[in-house]
């Protein structure tokens, strides 16, 4: 299991819904964690391991003390609140940041890890990185909310990278 970059095609693909919460569904659960913990990341959704389906695990203090990984399995998500602006980065958007307008409270609803139902009501900071890990099995990446000039420079820079290697 690795982590997908962009321009990776399955990052832009809409994962499906998870039908059986099984044994392989626990290995790629237990992997993304893995792989979040080692980057490390706040959050990771399962396109970004390269499995269309509707995954996310998230841990706002992925520091090794007090590790609380979160996981929802099919999340659905109401948002509300005022708009919020911060710095956003992504494990497969490489070298790259970001001012995103995101809302500042999330209700989310799905499953957690044993297919029980789960609900989060989230605010701040956890609103926004589930607003991320929901977008990324929706297909959406954090540059997709940035102006078309931000995200041009950005696939410059990336295609000079590409082409240094
Ligand atoms: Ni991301």
């Amino acid at each position: 299991m690795e982590i997908r970059t962009y321009p990776d095609p399955v990052l832009k693909t809409r994962a499906k819904p998870v039908k059986n919460v099984d044994g392989d569904l626990q290995g790629l659960i237990d992997g993304m964690i893995e792989i979040m913990y080692s980057a490390p990341g706040i959050g990771l959704a399962a396109n970004q391991v390269g499995e269309l389906k509707r995954v996310i695990v998230f841990d706002l203090e992925p520091g090794e003390a007090g590790r609380r990984p979160g996981v929802l399995i099919n999340p659905e998500i109401v948002l509300g609140g005022d708009e919020i602006i911060r710095e956003e980065a992504c494990l497969s958007v490489v070298d790259f940041s970001a001012e995103v307008v995101r809302k500042t409270e999330a209700m989310v609803k799905g499953m957690d890890r044993h297919g029980n139902p789960l609900s989060i009501e989230a605010k701040d900071l956890l609103a926004v990185c589930l607003q991320h890990e929901i977008d990324h099995i929706n297909g959406i990446l954090f540059i997709d909310h940035i102006s078309s000039l931000k995200r041009a420079l950005y696939k410059k820079k990336l295609k000079k990278t590409l082409k240094g290697k």
